[in-house]
């Protein structure tokens, strides 16, 4: 598939995170260790993702595709239809290939970190959709947007499913949700932005869902460490490390973190670092919503008109929201 032209657009305010090295080794460096999520999709860790949303613990994907089939009719009268449909971290595209019937996109551009399993991903797609012109983006959308210079002029929606933003703290959650507003014209002839969004629940329930009973999470994290030595050089043995997950209620969220089982080194070019048994490294967030927290977060980012949608418990919430 030829490559858009791109224009580029990166964010005003984003922090220049450098190469994804650079990244890696300044939070493996820091006093409390870190590792971004964006870094648990390299080809396997997508595989891992969609194998996680199979599973019976794993309610998000189920609940909101189920919430998307639903109102399905109700959500394309609130977009409209005829948008260019932004995909932010499509994964395997299965969300928004599910409304392509009810939305009538004009075209159609998955954006995701993970190349090759977005390139597999829209191949498949366009052979089911051969009319639907499809631009992937494989980008970073954290420090940039470069979107193709087709979908200038064009009514954008911004689809940003799976609570993915439930992965930012709230500053950097509100910083993103501006940015996208940045990136829509005001008024009402935009499609917005069209979110998913997880909601806190049973405590039960949500740690689950980040630990399953068959370790598919346990290795998804894991995992994340093949994908630093990859980028960095490092000499991580996942085997020296154990998954750790639990629901912090005061934050509202679930933390994910990788817990050294023995005193280790690790080492990679030009550095090292000594970790304790039962150091940890955090890998993950997993921010869960209120009702009111979502209308707030938009309304501060700059949107409005927000129309939402339900399952019946209540554990998921779809919402569109229009820039003000
Ligand atoms: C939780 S999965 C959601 C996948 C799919 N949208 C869904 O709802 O099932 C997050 C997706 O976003 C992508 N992603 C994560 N961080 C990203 C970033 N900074 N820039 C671009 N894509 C990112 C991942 O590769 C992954 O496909």
């Amino acid at each position: 598939m030829a490559q858009p032209a791109l224009i580029p657009s990166r964010w005003e305010d984003a922090p220049d995170q450098g190469a994804p090295q650079a990244e890696l080794l300044a939070g493996l460096a820091a006093p409390e260790a870190v590792i971004s999520p964006k870094y648990f999709y390299d080809p396997l860790g997508s595989k891992l993702f969609e194998a996680i949303c199979a599973l019976p613990e794993y309610y998000p994907t189920r609940t909101e595709a189920a919430i998307h089939a639903t109102h399905q009719q109700a959500i394309a009268a609130s977009v409209g239809q005829g948008c260019t449909l932004i995909d932010l971290g499509a994964g395997n595209c299965a969300k928004a290939a599910s409304l392509f019937a009810a939305l009538q996109p004009r075209q159609y551009v998955p954006v995701d970190i993970s190349a090759d399993f977005l390139h597999q991903s829209v191949a498949g797609l366009q052979e089911r959709f051969p009319q639907l012109p499809m631009l992937p983006l494989a980008m970073d959308f954290s420090t940039t947007l470069e979107l193709p210079a087709s979908v200038d002029g064009q009514r954008r929606l911004f689809f940003y499913p799976g609570s993915s933003l439930g992965n930012f703290d709230p500053r950097q959650a509100l910083a993103f949700l501006r940015r996208v507003r940045a990136a829509l014209p005001p008024g009402k002839g935009d499609g917005g932005i069209l979110i998913g969004l997880d909601l806190v629940k049973d405590v039960r329930v949500l740690e689950a869902a980040y630990d399953d009973a068959i370790g598919v999470t346990a290795s998804f994290n894991l995992n994340v460490l093949n994908h630093v030595n990859a980028l960095t050089g490092a000499d991580f043995n996942p085997r020296d490390w154990r998954h750790v997950s639990f629901y912090n209620a005061r934050q509202q969220r679930i933390e994910m973190y990788l817990e050294a089982r023995r005193d280790l080194i690790v080492r990679w070019p030009d550095g090292r670092r000594t970790f304790r048994q039962g150091e940890r490294i955090h890998t993950e967030y997993s921010h869960k919503f209120t009702e009111q927290d979502i209308l707030g977060l938009l309304e501060q980012a700059g949107f409005g008109n927000c129309r939402m949608w339900f399952d019946q418990r209540r554990w998921f919430a779809v919402c569109h929201a229009q820039a003000r």
